[in-house]
C-alpha cells in the first residue's frame, strides 16, 4: 500500500469537504494500492499535527470530529489529545511544518483563502514536497514569487483555482504542451455574475437581481467582492500565466459593476442595497438593449488574448456557447489551430464546496507517482 501523508491548510467549506470524500474513498482508494495519511491541519490560528509525522495519521473518527468542531466555529486547538496530537501557533506552526518538509515529503493541500501561505508552500514544494492549491491568492502575488513556486512545476496541481473541479486548467495544460497555439481565451467564471447577466437578459432590474443572488447565497456576505471582478481577474491572470504571459493583478484591466464613490470604504453595506445598487440599474438596461439591437447578450467574461487580459462585460453572439449560458454555471471558451472556428468549450459548475474538494481530491491522486 502507498500511503501518502496530507498536511491540510485550511479547514473551511472546502477543507472540510475534501476531508469528507477522503473519508469517504477510503475503500476506491485501497483498491487503487493507496491510502491517504491525514497527518497535520491548519486553521487561521493554529496547527494541530500528529506528535510523530513520519509514522502517525489522524484516524477517521477524528478527522470527523475535527470537522464538527470547526463548523461550530471553535478553533483546531480545543482538539488537542495528549499522545495523539500537538497544536502549534505562528511562528511556531511554520517552523514546524518547514521541518518537516526538510525530513518527509508529503503533500501539502492549500484550501485557505489567505495570501500569507505563500512562504510555506513555496519552501515545501522546494524541500521535495508536492503542493494542491483551491487557493487562488499565491498565484497571483508578483511574477517573482509566483516563478519561485514554479520552480519545480511537476509537484504543482492547482485545478480548483479555477471552475473548481471542471478540468480548465489540466485542458489548458494539454493543448500547451501539444504545441497548439493557443488564440484566445474566453470565459465566464464567476457563477454569481453569469446568473446575474443571464436573470437581467429577462428584463429584470439589475438591483433587484443582485439582491435576489444575495438572498440565494450566490453572492459573497458583500455582493461588492463579486461585482468588483477582483475573482475573476485572480483566474484570468492565473490562466495568462498558465499560457506563459508573464503579467501581474494590474496589468489587468477589470470594470466593476459599481462606481468608486460606492466602495466598500465609502459607502456601507447596509447604503448600497437600499440606494446604490438600483443607480445602476438604467445603464445596465441601456447596455442590454444595444446589445439585444445587434442580436447580441451581454456576459461578464475574462478575455485573454495577444498577450492581454481584460476583465468586464462584453457583447457576444446568442448563439454562441457564452451566449447560451443561463444560471451559475461557468463556461470557458478555448480557440486554438486545433480549435479554431468552433472553440473547445467546457462548462460545469464552478463553485460549490463539493467540487471544489472533488477537484483538490483528484488532484491529490494526479500527484500519487512522486510518492514510494
Ligand atoms: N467554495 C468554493 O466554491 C470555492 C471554489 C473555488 C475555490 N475556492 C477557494 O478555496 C479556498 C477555501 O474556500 P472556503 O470556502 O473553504 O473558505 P473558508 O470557508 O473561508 O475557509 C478558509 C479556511 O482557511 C483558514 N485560514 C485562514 N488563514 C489561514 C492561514 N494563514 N493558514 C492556514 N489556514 C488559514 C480558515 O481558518 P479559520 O477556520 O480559523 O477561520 C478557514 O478554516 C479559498 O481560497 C477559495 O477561494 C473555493
Ligand atoms: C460551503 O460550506 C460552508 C461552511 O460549511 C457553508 O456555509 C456553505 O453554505 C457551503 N456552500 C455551499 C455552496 O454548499
Amino acid at each position: 500500500m502507498k500511503n501518502i501523508p496530507i498536511i491540510l491548510m485550511g479547514c473551511g467549506g472546502v477543507g472540510r469537504q475534501l476531508l469528507h470524500h477522503i473519508v469517504s474513498c477510503r475503500t476506491l482508494h485501497a483498491n487503487k494500492g493507496i491510502h491517504l495519511r491525514v497527518a497535520g491541519i491548519f486553521d487561521s490560528k493554529s496547527f494541530l499535527v500528529v506528535p510523530d509525522v513520519s509514522s502517525m495519521e489522524f484516524n477517521d473518527t477524528f478527522l470527523m470530529n475535527i470537522c464538527q468542531i470547526k463548523s461550530n466555529g471553535l478553533s483546531l486547538q480545543t482538539c488537542v489529545e495528549s499522545g495523539k496530537s500537538e497544536a502549534f501557533s505562528s511562528p511556531e506552526s511554520t517552523k514546524k511544518l518547514t521541518d518537516m518538509a526538510a525530513r518527509l515529503a508529503f503533500t501539502l493541500v492549500d484550501c485557505s483563502a489567505s495570501s500569507e501561505t505563500i512562504g510555506a508552500i513555496t519552501q515545501a514544494v522546494n524541500l521535495g514536497c508536492c503542493v494542491v492549491l483551491a487557493n487562488k491568492k499565491p498565484l497571483t502575488s508578483s511574477m517573482e514569487e509566483f516563478d519561485n513556486l514554479f520552480l519545480q512545476p511537476r509537484r504543482i496541481r492547482h485545478e480548483s483555482t479555477v471552475g473548481a473541479g471542471l478540468p480548465i486548467i489540466a485542458s489548458l495544460n494539454r493543448i500547451v504542451s501539444s504545441g497548439d497555439t493557443i488564440y484566445r481565451i474566453i470565459g465566464s467564471l464567476s457563477g454569481t455574475l453569469g446568473y446575474v447577466m443571464s436573470e437581467v437578459e429577462d428584463g429584470k432590474p439589475f438591483s433587484e437581481v443582485v439582491k435576489a443572488a444575495q438572498a440565494l447565497g450566490y453572492t459573497e456576505p458583500d455582493p461588492r467582492d463579486d461585482l468588483s471582478g477582483m475573482d475573476v481577474a485572480r483566474k484570468g491572470l492565473i490562466l495568462a500565466r498558465l499560457l506563459g504571459h508573464r503579467m501581474d493583478m494590474n496589468s489587468i484591466k477589470i470594470e466593476s459593476l459599481y462606481p468608486d464613490k460606492m466602495r466598500p470604504n465609502t459607502m456601507s453595506l447596509k447604503d448600497f442595497l437600499a440606494n446604490g445598487l438600483q443607480l445602476l440599474d438604467n445603464d445596465i438596461e441601456e447596455r442590454i438593449k444595444k446589445a439585444s439591437s445587434n442580436g447580441n447578450v451581454l456576459r461578464y467574461v475574462c478575455v485573454i488574448e495577444n498577450s492581454r487580459c481584460n476583465v468586464g462585460i462584453q457583447e457576444l453572439p446568442k448563439e454562441s456557447a457564452l451566449g447560451r449560458l443561463r444560471g451559475s454555471d461557468n463556461v470557458v471558451e478555448i480557440y486554438s489551430r486545433c480549435y479554431k472556428e468552433q472553440p473547445l468549450v467546457i462548462q460545469g459548475a464552478g463553485a460549490g464546496n463539493d467540487t471544489t474538494a472533488a477537484g483538490v481530491l483528484a488532484d491529490i491522486l494526479d500527484l500519487q507517482d512522486l510518492f514510494t
